[in-house]
């Protein structure tokens, strides 16, 4: 496979889908030093400074309808937390539907955008961006409460960039793998058993509406189980959760 690097770009996700609608094939991986228009979810900025983090792209082209493309967002999400531990030792955990967080603070974030036809994806594009070197001033203050770094959680002592993305990226092949053959019920008990949100009292906010309850489990398709006060149960597509 391909790993292209690139000092300087708006966003290798923007990289990455070029190169996938111009023919890039499966695994072509796009790494940045620094983007200029880092996109995180929902439309925020993803703040990627140079030398202190990773930021990468990776192209997949399974055959599966869009509805399956978020599974793929959390294998993404398993691979990182593992890639993260093996590398580093450091205890991580999900934060769904995909946030990797040390000691209850944001390290790393996903984000999945599709090319696809009505009844076919075309290419899946898995944006990571992962917090490495940061020490504490690299953080705005107001962000140091909810976003460290792997350093800022070793005591400030940096670790090698190259050896967190071998990491991550042969967990990513391992479970892609797995996926294609088996399907995600395997991803989605490791996801289970690696995520903070299951087992608590949450609240989702999502596009319309707030919701609390208990945070039950996710369904085969990746949507969150929340079970409310009444008794009934809440599907939860797409939130932010508190
Ligand atoms: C989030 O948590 O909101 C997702 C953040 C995703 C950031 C990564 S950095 C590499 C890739 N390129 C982008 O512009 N965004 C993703």
């Amino acid at each position: 496979h391909s790993i292209i690097y690139k000092k300087e770009v708006t966003s290798t996700q923007e990289v990455a889908h070029e190169l996938a609608r111009n023919g890039a094939e499966e695994g072509t991986v796009v790494v940045a030093e620094t983007q200029q228009k880092g996109k995180g979810r929902l439309n925020r900025e993803w703040h990627s400074p140079s030398g202190t983090g990773l930021w990468f792209s990776l192209i997949l082209r399974p055959d599966v309808i869009p509805q399956k493309a978020p599974q793929l967002t959390l294998l993404t999400a398993v691979a990182v937390t593992e890639g993260i531990m093996e590398a580093t030792g450091i205890q991580a955990q999900i934060k769904w539907p995909n946030d990797i967080l040390i000691d209850d603070k944001k390290t790393a974030g996903i984000l999945t955008e599709m090319q696809s036809e009505p009844d076919r994806v075309q290419a899946v594009i898995i944006g990571i961006g992962l917090n490495i070197n940061q020490q504490a001033e690299h953080f705005p203050a107001e962000l140091l409460t909810k976003a460290t770094s792997l350093a800022l959680e070793n005591d400030g002592t940096t670790f090698q960039r190259a050896d967190v993305i071998s990491a991550i990226l042969k967990r990513i092949e391992q479970w892609y793998f797995h996926f294609l053959q088996y399907g995600f019920k395997e991803i989605r008990k490791r996801w289970e058993s690696l995520a903070v949100t299951i087992g608590k009292e949450i609240t989702a906010v999502t596009m319309t509406k707030t919701v609390s309850g208990l945070a039950e489990g996710i369904t085969e398709d990746g949507v969150l189980l929340l079970k409310k006060q009444d008794g009934t149960t809440e599907y939860i597509y797409s939130a932010d959760i508190d």
